[in-house]
């Protein structure tokens, strides 16, 4: 490795790429409600998964910016860094479904690995080629546990120096741009950092994904898609406590190196979504508002959640478990999840029972196209 070009700076003001997305706009809001007078760039292309409303009430805080702008436009990145004076980037941009990655995986290519190039280009530009010199920064890349591949039940869970085997098109690109960031730190001296997370769920989450999936299929009396034999395993993280661990690696973590943040907390999906059921049951069991909001839910219509699961086709190539071994973030930056799933998931389908409006709008058009490519037409 070469020296250290630079410490982390101490007053940080920073920008985030994939602001408006799941995980993004938790860590704006998380960020701003510790560091309220802070300066933060907002980043984000809106694409269909962008949502600029997922930002919504953090205008108040005098140093907050929103730009919409994609991470390969090297021009409005540099004019955004320069602006604000920015010494943090949070780098979430990406495209981030996996199913997705199957049917289109150029645009994973395009986002994920040339756009987290032209970011580190940009910012490498402008922290070390500068005409001072370089300048205090850092360079947070956020990635996956799924650059790791896939486990077996007895497997040990994955460490940051488990060799990188990823078996998807989203996987590949995640992995090909944890290199490119692990090859500026080391050739170049860029101050980076990389977290690989497991699985994220909470407010915001886009209902492609398996858990927001479901609660809204229930609420719509539709099938509940399991696929294969939904016994594939992953490890759950509250995403709140996903934005904690980031937040204690622009902390402490240490330049050039990678941190594991997981939930230990494996759940096989059919038994999550079996969970989901219960408590959606049970929540309109509890309430009569429920079933006078959402009169078509399966449970207002005097059925149990759980008969709409419907097992179809496996995903293509699909990973049997993902599992995080967390020694490294715990010894080194005292970090543990502070939210326990029981709390985490009753917060969240309380949170999509009490934001239909939010479901509603990002259930649009493209949103519908993309349910008849991967579920067929209804
Ligand atoms: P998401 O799809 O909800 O959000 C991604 C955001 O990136 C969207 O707002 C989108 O508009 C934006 N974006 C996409 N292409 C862009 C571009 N070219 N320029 C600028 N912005 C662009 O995804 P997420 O679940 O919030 O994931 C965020 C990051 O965390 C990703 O890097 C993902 O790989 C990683 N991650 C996700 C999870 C998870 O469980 N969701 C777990 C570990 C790591
Ligand atoms: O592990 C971290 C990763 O978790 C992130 O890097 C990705 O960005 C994020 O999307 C997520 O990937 P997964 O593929 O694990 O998440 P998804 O919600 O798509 O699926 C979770 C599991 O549920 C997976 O085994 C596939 C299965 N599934 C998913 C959907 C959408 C179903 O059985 N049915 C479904 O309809």
């Amino acid at each position: 490795m070469t020296a250290t070009s630079s410490a982390s700076p101490a007053e940080k003001r920073l920008l985030v790429t994939g602001a408006a997305g799941f995980i993004g706009s938790n860590f704006c809001h998380y960020w701003l409600k510790n560091h309220p007078q802070g300066t933060l760039i907002a980043y984000d292309v809106l694409s269909y998964a962008g949502n600029r409303h997922n930002l919504d009430g953090l205008e108040t805080h005098p140093d907050f910016h929103f730009v919409q702008g994609d991470i390969n436009d090297a021009a409005l990145l540099e004019s955004s860094l320069r602006a604000h004076d920015i010494n943090v980037i949070v780098h979430f941009a990406a495209e981030s479904h996996v199913d997705r990655s199957i049917h289109d995986p150029d645009a994973f290519i395009q986002t994920n690995i040339v756009g987290t190039h032209t970011l580190l280009k940009v910012a490498k530009s402008l922290w070390l080629d500068g005409p001072e010199g370089p300048v205090p920064h850092r360079f947070h890349h956020i990635s996956t546990d799924e650059v790791y591949g896939t486990l077996g039940p007895q497997d040990p869970a994955f460490r940051e120096d488990t060799p990188y085997a990823p078996n998807s098109p989203y996987a590949a690109s995640k992995a090909g741009s944890d290199h490119l960031v692990r090859a500026y730190q080391h050739t170049y001296g860029l101050n980076t950092t990389t977290s690989n997370c497991s699985n994220n769920y909470g407010p915001y989450h886009f209902p492609e994904k398996l858990i927001p999936l479901i609660i809204v299929n229930i609420l719509h009396n539709k099938a509940l898609p399991i696929y294969g034999d939904g016994q594939q395993i992953r490890d759950w993280l509250y995403v709140e406590d996903h934005c904690r661990g980031i937040a204690a690696i622009l902390g402490e973590g240490r330049e050039g190196e990678s941190y594991n943040i997981g939930g230990c907390n494996e759940w096989a999906n059919i038994d999550i979504v079996q969970l989901v059921c219960r408590k959606m049951d049970a929540l309109f069991a509890g309430n009569p508002r429920w079933a006078e909001q959402y009169p078509q839910a399966a449970p207002a219509l005097g059925h149990r959640s759980e008969e709409l699961i419907q097992y179809v086709r496996d995903r293509p190539g699909h990973d049997r478990r993902y599992a995080i071994d967390a020694e490294k973030i715990t010894r080194e930056l005292a970090f543990a999840p502070a939210v326990d799933f029981p709390t985490g998931i009753q917060r969240t389908i309380l949170w999509y029972l009490e934001h239909p409006q939010w479901w509603q709008q990002v259930m649009d058009g493209s949103y519908r196209h993309w349910l008849d490519t991967q579920y067929g037409a209804e």
